[in-house]
């Protein structure tokens, strides 16, 4: 299966370097053989989304509303998303539901919002330090994946362990490939057949020195990247490494 590679940029750039940064990407990404997606902030979509037309960077959002429209001050809604031109929306991002208190059940409305709206949804999983310390890992994200996809789910998952984000550490590829499997099996057990060919990507402190080793644990369709997508030659270096087809 061909890999994904996804940036987000979280919180982070300006339209003018946010703009820079996409060109730079959409530059080399002839050359790359796997999928790629960027995630700017809200702020800067349009002025991405004017540099990526043409090419093969598909460009997402990191966040959406579950109506498609309404009173919500200072939300955007998914087709607010695809008219500025996104293909995707990542939704459930352990920082949105962390910080945000966002809910497995709020963020399979939003999953259920993205479709409607024609938007691959890109659905976060991962467990606390504190669940991997009391050995309950599996569990936890097999509880979120059962509860934030929705029936007839089309997208991506991204298994992302809290504690691995943004702090330099990884699981080992052993404990990548086990939750990877438990992912894929709760995928099946929720979904059918449908379940089986959905990509399951890894984040969490993904840079161009482990690329390789995590893209090549069974059952890793691509890497969500935080810090490192922040950085065109750190970003295509992980996905020059991604498997192509
Ligand atoms: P880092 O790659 O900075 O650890 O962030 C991962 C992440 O949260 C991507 O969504």
């Amino acid at each position: 299966m061909r890999q994904l590679v996804a940036g987000n940029w979280k919180m982070h750039k300006l339209r003018g370097p946010a703009a820079a940064l996409a060109r730079a990407i959409a530059a080399d990404s002839p050359v790359l053989g796997c999928d790629l997606l960027i995630c700017p902030p809200f702020t800067a979509l349009a002025a991405v989304a004017a540099v990526l037309r043409g090419s093969r960077v598909a460009l997402g959002a990191q966040d959406c509303h579950a109506a498609e429209s309404g009173a919500f001050t200072g939300d955007i809604a998914a087709p607010m998303l695809a008219d500025i031109g996104c293909s995707a929306v990542i939704v459930g991002h352990s920082e949105r539901r962390q910080y945000y208190g966002e809910t497995s059940a709020q963020v399979r409305a939003k999953a259920v919002a993205a479709a409607a709206a024609a938007l691959m949804a890109v659905v976060c999983v991962g467990e606390s330090e504190a669940e991997r310390d009391a050995g309950r890992a599996a569990e936890v994200v097999r509880a979120q994946v059962m509860e934030s996809v929705p029936d007839g789910f089309e997208g991506v998952v991204a298994y992302e362990p809290v504690w691995a984000i943004g702090t330099g550490r990884t699981p080992t590829l052993d404990d990548v490939a086990a939750m990877h499997a438990a992912i894929r099996q709760a995928l099946r057990h929720r979904l059918g057949l449908d379940g089986a060919g959905l990509r399951i990507l890894y984040g969490g402190s993904v840079k161009a020195q482990n690329a390789a080793a995590l893209l090549a644990v069974p059952e890793v369709g691509g890497a969500l990247v935080g810090g490192a997508s922040l950085d065109s030659g750190e970003f295509l270096r992980i996905a020059a490494v991604a498997r192509r087809g």
